[in-house]
Formats: C-alpha cells, sequence, structure tokens
C-alpha cells in the first residue's frame, strides 16, 4: 500500500503533467486563432504584414492566453470567443516586447530566440510592428465574433485599456525606465512589477470571468489570483537574468545588472528573491483552490514557475 508521501508525490506529477499538457494545447489553439486572423503579406506595405508575423511567430511560452482560456473554461465560455481574447492579448503582449527590445528602452537584439524585431527588420518597423500589434488587439475584442453582448466587449476593451496604459503596463514601464537613476525600496518594486507584468496578467485571468459574465467575488479573487502570480513570474524573470542563459531563455542574460533595473534580486539576492517567490506561489496557488475541480491547472500554474528555465 502506497504511504501519504508516495500518494502525495504522485498526485504532484500528475498535476504537472496536466499543467504542460493544457499549456502546450493553449499554445497551439492559439497559434492557430492568431493564424487565423494575423493579415498575410498584400499590398505596398507588406512589411508590416511580415514584421508582425515574424514578431508573434517566433515561439513565446502563450502564458497569457493560456490564463484566459483556462478562466473562461471555469465560467463555460465559449471557445471562439475565449480564443479571440487570447489572441488579443498575445498581440498586445508581443507588441510590449517589441517595444521593450528597442534600442531606446532595453536595447537588446534577441528575443524568443532569434534577432529583435529591429535587427531582422529595422528601428523604424519595429516600432509600427508595435503600433499595429496594440491597435489589432482592441480590433480583436470589438469584434462580435468576441463576445454577442456589446456591453461585455466593451467592458473587456476598457480593462484591457487600464491594464495596458499609463497607470498600467506603461506606467510600469516608464518607472523601470527611470530606475537606474533612482533608490528604490521593496514596496515601489512590488509597485513597479505589478505595473508593468502584472496588469495583464490581471487582465487576461479577470477576462475569463468577463466573458462569462461571472459574479463580482470571483473576477476579485481571480485578479488577486494573477497579482501573486504575477508577481512570482517577473521574479523568477529576474532571477532568469542572472542565473541562465541565452541559449535556455531565448533572450540576453545578465542584462539587469548591467543596466541598474530595480528588481528583486537586485535588492533582495538571489536566495531571498527565491524565497520571496516560493511564499507568493503558495498564496496565489491557495486563492483558486476552489477552482480545482473545473481547473487545477490554475493553481498548479504559480508553482512551477519556481523551477521554470525559460
Ligand atoms: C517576458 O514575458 C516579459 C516579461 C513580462 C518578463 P514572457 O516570459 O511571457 O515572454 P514570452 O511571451 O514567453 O516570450
Ligand atoms: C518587460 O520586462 C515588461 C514589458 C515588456 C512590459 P523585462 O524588460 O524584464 O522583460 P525581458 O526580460 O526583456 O523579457
Ligand atoms: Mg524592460
Ligand atoms: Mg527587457
Ligand atoms: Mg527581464
Amino acid at each position: 500500500m502506497k504511504n501519504s508521501v508516495q500518494e502525495a508525490t504522485s498526485e504532484a506529477t500528475r498535476l504537472g503533467t496536466h499543467l504542460s499538457e493544457s499549456l502546450r494545447e493553449a499554445a497551439s489553439a492559439v497559434d492557430a486563432e492568431l493564424e487565423r486572423i494575423l493579415p498575410m503579406p498584400h499590398g505596398p506595405h507588406a512589411r508590416i504584414h511580415e514584421a508582425m508575423r515574424y514578431a508573434i511567430f517566433a515561439g513565446g511560452k502563450r502564458l497569457r492566453p493560456f490564463l484566459v482560456l483556462t478562466t473562461a473554461k471555469v465560467f463555460g465560455v465559449p471557445r471562439i470567443g475565449a480564443l479571440r481574447v487570447a489572441a488579443a492579448i498575445e498581440a498586445l503582449h508581443t507588441y510590449s516586447l517589441v517595444h521593450d527590445d528597442l534600442p531606446c528602452m532595453d536595447d537588446d537584439d534577441l528575443r524568443r530566440g532569434r534577432p529583435t524585431v529591429h535587427i531582422a527588420f529595422d528601428e523604424m518597423t519595429a516600432v509600427l510592428v508595435g503600433d499595429a500589434l496594440l491597435t489589432l488587439a482592441f480590433e480583436i475584442l470589438s469584434d462580435a465574433q468576441t463576445h454577442s453582448s456589446a456591453e461585455v466587449r466593451c467592458q473587456l476593451m476598457a480593462k484591457l485599456a487600464e491594464a495596458a496604459g499609463h497607470d498600467g503596463m506603461i506606467g510600469g514601464q516608464m518607472i523601470d525606465m527611470l530606475a537606474p537613476e533612482r533608490s528604490f525600496g521593496v514596496e515601489e518594486i512590488v509597485h513597479l512589477q505589478r505595473l508593468k507584468t502584472g496588469q495583464l496578467f490581471e487582465f487576461s485571468c479577470e477576462a475569463g470571468a468577463i466573458l462569462g459574465e461571472a459574479s463580482a467575488e470571483d473576477r476579485k479573487r481571480l485578479r488577486a489570483y494573477a497579482r501573486e502570480m504575477g508577481l512570482v513570474f517577473q521574479i523568477t524573470d529576474d532571477l532568469l537574468d542572472v542565473t541562465s542563459s541565452a541559449e535556455k531563455t531565448g533572450k540576453a542574460v545578465g542584462k539587469d545588472g548591467e543596466q541598474g533595473k530595480a528588481t528583486f534580486v537586485s535588492t533582495y539576492g538571489v536566495n531571498r528573491a527565491r524565497d520571496e517567490a516560493r511564499k507568493l506561489a503558495h498564496r496565489a496557488a491557495k486563492t483558486v483552490q476552489v477552482y480545482d475541480n473545473v481547473a487545477p491547472e490554475l493553481s498548479a500554474l504559480p508553482l512551477s514557475l519556481l523551477d521554470r528555465e525559460s
């Protein structure tokens, strides 16, 4: 007879396998949807379509689409609407990476294992690709195929605008760029990371509930989960910058220290940053245990991020 430790271990392995499969499925489903949505190169401006496709179809973990699809599953949302919102958030996220890599920002040459858009094309094209992907995200959400209710579509657009805009992701990017000239305490770093990374995760998790016209309580719970999980994600991104390699992550490492970025790792060091991430991951997992019967991959995700290699 198995003892309780063995049982817990095999349950954890089963959950881990289920999560990996769900992540793979979400990635291939959203890729197929993006393939349908992204225009094929045409006309005298075909270069913009080529560069948009180059940026989008370069791999990428498709974590934000996974969160949209999983939270949508909790509320029984029709697949087509969930896939379109997943495609919209991935388009917007990809825009943020293209601009983040520009010489005037983090100045990176490698992204998702290949030359960044401004290297493969040029800077002007990279700026335009970002603009085009950002706009495309809202075009996708506004279409009636996303949800039959105009009220729901408006809510999605308003929430995404809030998450991505001046008091959201862009606000976070602004603080991130100014950080090397200032001295930051932990609270300020948490604030910066909640904006620059957390906001898109919060949108991704709430999106399933908005599509499913779920209760205010569900929406609040999913945002709380995303807040903790987003921090785990950014702390582990900062850890990878000092502990991993370009081969594994598909992007340059060692840049945060070089550019004087304010991170958990620069403040606490690797070990304490890891401990903080672990605490947050457990908290996040607990928040969504109520959905374990329908979507156990939601509570499994934060803990798995602790061991991620890319
Ligand atoms: C990178 O995001 C940018 C951060 C917010 C740290 P991801 O690590 O999700 O990038 P992709 O989409 O998998 O390339
Ligand atoms: C990027 O954060 C966050 C956004 C693009 C909004 P980072 O600068 O840490 O991301 P990487 O490390 O280049 O992927
Ligand atoms: Mg950056
Ligand atoms: Mg960067
Ligand atoms: Mg980083």
